[in-house]
């Protein structure tokens, strides 16, 4: 008898603004999911968070160059409903009629409402597994703030902060702006919960401070300041291990931003995804054997410390005095075939459609509830 099919429920988009990054993701994820093994639903969602079947094709979304895409309104939005078997089912919002079935969802979504614990919590609460982090490690994943907390409480080593919030802001400016300015420049100003660089800006001195707050509040009300930290960036994958096995680390990559040429002090929006010569990707990244060791050893741990599952990226800064400060972990990563995140499996012997294999047998594995 032949084996049924899984039900993937990809979804993608999302009310973040790494909107179009999610679309390039599933795009990518969607050409090479193999068809006799799955079969794949895709579900773009809106900027205003409807559901929406998808018939184009994703594979003609790209970058770099061209529009950054979007999926659009939709005119018979999906929601998902549970079914008294207890199975999972799309149905048409409006007429409530049957879309099929589904078997695991991969949310392949960045930021707010995507990867921050939100839609995770829908999913707990329709008890339909899904591939990555649960509701705690999604949200505290996406927020610096308690990122940094739960980093320093298990002992790993991240960079001074201060962090803005919404009512110091309104009250008391000029000891924010002081307390802030106390970590020395140069300073990283961040949305505290955002992603692919939107919102941040280096900060050289305190006359370009309040700017750079309100340009990151734009993103969100609360607002992390790091100190500049000086070293090479370097990132490593982690994969989650089967039953009591502990998580996997791929070998590091590094990051490498041609500043001068390039115009970028950062690894900003426009070298992440727009302008295709102003950053490197390399993996493995050059590093004294005994520092792999190490970087995969504290990758692994940041990735327990906020009680991460399936998949995440940990990016560390690498001082020239040989010691990893942890920037961030991110539990849904960029997926494209020239990601990072797939990009060092792919380099430690394991293939883009090998990994796709792993997380969905793992989110299976899981199921949901306490665990
Ligand atoms: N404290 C810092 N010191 C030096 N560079 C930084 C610092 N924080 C961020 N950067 C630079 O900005 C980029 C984006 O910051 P990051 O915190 O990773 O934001 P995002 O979550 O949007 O990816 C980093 O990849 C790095 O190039
Ligand atoms: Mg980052």
């Amino acid at each position: 008898m032949m084996r049924e099919r899984l039900r993937v429920l990809v979804l993608f988009g999302g009310r973040s603004s790494e909107h179009p990054i999610s679309c390039i993701t599933a795009s990518s994820m969607l050409t090479s999911m193999d068809p006799t093994r799955y079969e794949v639903i895709p579900v773009g969602i809106t900027t205003t968070g409807q559901w929406t079947g998808f018939e184009a094709d994703p594979g003609t979304w790209n970058l770099p160059g061209g529009q950054l895409p979007h999926v659009p309104e939709p005119s018979d939005p999906l929601s998902l409903h549970v079914t008294a078997e207890g199975t999972h089912e799309l149905v048409s919002a409006a007429s409530g009629e049957s879309r099929g079935f589904i078997d695991v969802v991969f949310p392949l979504l960045h930021g707010p409402f995507g990867e921050d614990g939100t839609l995770q919590g829908q999913l707990e609460m329709a008890a339909v597994p899904y591939v990555g982090a649960g509701v705690l490690a999604s949200a505290v994943g996406m927020d610096k703030h308690f990122m940094k907390i739960a980093f320093q409480a298990a002992g790993l080593r991240v960079g001074p902060w201060e962090t803005i919030t919404d009512r110091q802001w309104a009250t008391q400016r000029e000891a924010v702006l002081d307390r802030v300015a106390g970590l020395g420049f140069p300073l990283f100003v961040k949305p505290a919960r955002a992603g692919s660089s939107f919102g941040i800006s280096r900060v050289g001195d305190r006359t370009e401070l309040t700017t750079a707050i309100e340009e990151a509040r734009r993103f969100d009300p609360k607002v992390v300041v790091e100190a500049g930290i000086v070293g090479r960036e370097i990132e490593c994958a982690v994969l989650d291990g089967h039953g009591s096995q502990s998580p996997r680390a791929s070998l590091p990559g590094e990051i490498v931003v041609h500043d001068g040429s390039s115009g970028h002090e950062f690894y900003d929006f426009e070298a992440k995804y727009q302008d295709g010569g102003a950053a490197d990707l390399s993996c493995p990244a050059e590093l004294p054997d005994e520092a792999i060791e190490r970087v995969q050893e504290l990758a692994v741990r940041a990735f327990d410390a906020v009680d991460a599952e399936g998949l995440s990226r940990v990016d560390f800064f690498y001082t020239p005095e040989g010691d990893f400060i942890l920037n961030e972990i991110n539990t849904m990563p960029g997926f494209t075939p020239i990601s990072m995140y797939p990009a060092m499996w792919e380099r430690s012997g394991l293939a883009y459609g090998e990994l796709v294999d792993e997380l969905l047998s793992l989110a299976l594995e899981r199921g949901t509830g306490l665990h």
